[in-house]
């Protein structure tokens, strides 16, 4: 298991400060997570609105010009707080860069199942599963109460949604959105920047790229312009 691996080990004693990027729910869900876990001491928050009102009583620093800075302050944690795939994985790419540190942040009620492992910047947030064997990919959100069983893989920057139940054997591809409720039959695979719909029963493969919903899920109608 490499330095950007989950050991989950007990937090160490001394509080090491953290950057959260990003003050929106997913950023207040992560300060939450923090918090909870008792590990950091939360510096700020970086967002890209200027002016935005500070989450959960963080201060707000500002843009990501002040990101050098901080680096020089010694600040070498981040967590990027953004929903979006992509844009979740553009973020980082600009930290890792700067020379900060993703660690991955695992909420302290999630059930974590023999040689799972949680990657770089990956995120599980409270009463979610990962069980044994399940890989959570670098930069990947394990919403809260989502289930990834045994053997799982969730892709790099994937996001299964609350409640989402990832079976046995299930691989998720790159910047795939399962989405809240869904449910997949095991061993299916998704694939890279597909889109599973709330609610959707997945029975079989999904292509890379595709938008499927329903039960049994079927592909959506791509919707005009
Ligand atoms: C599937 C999804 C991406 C479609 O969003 P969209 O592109 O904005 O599509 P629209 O809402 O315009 O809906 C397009 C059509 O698909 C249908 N549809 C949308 N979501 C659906 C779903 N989950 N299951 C079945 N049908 C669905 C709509 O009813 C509509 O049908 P119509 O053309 O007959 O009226 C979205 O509904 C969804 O489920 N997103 C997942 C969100 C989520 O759980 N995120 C986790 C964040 S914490």
């Amino acid at each position: 298991m490499g330095d950007a691996e989950h050991r989950f080990g007990n937090p160490p004693a001394m509080k090491e400060p953290i950057l959260v990027l990003g003050a929106g729910g997913h950023g207040r869900a992560l300060i939450s997570l923090l918090r909870d876990l008792g590990a950091h001491s939360v510096v700020g928050v970086v967002d890209a609105a200027p002016g935005v009102a500070p989450p959960l009583g963080v201060p707000v620093l500002g843009t990501e010009a002040v990101l050098p800075a901080l680096r020089r302050q010694g600040v070498a944690l981040a967590c990027i707080a953004i929903g979006d795939n992509g844009a979740r994985l553009a973020a980082a790419a600009r930290f890792l860069a700067l020379g900060f540190t993703l660690p991955p942040l695992l909420h302290p009620s999630v059930i974590v199942g023999g040689g799972a492992v949680a990657e770089e910047g990956a995120v599980a947030l409270p009463r979610a599963v990962l069980g044994a064997g399940a890989r959570l990919g670098r930069l990947a959100i394990l919403n809260t109460g989502a289930i990834l069983e045994h053997d799982s893989v969730l892709g790099e920057a994937a996001h299964a949604g609350p409640g989402a139940v990832l079976p046995g054997g299930v691989r998720v591809g790159a910047r795939a959105l399962i989405g809240a409720g869904a449910a997949c039959r095991p061993y299916v695979a998704i694939g890279e920047g597909a889109v599973v719909g709330v609610g959707a029963a997945v029975t079989e493969d999904v292509a890379r790229g595709a938008t499927v919903g329903g039960v049994p899920a079927r592909p959506l109608a791509a919707r005009p312009g």
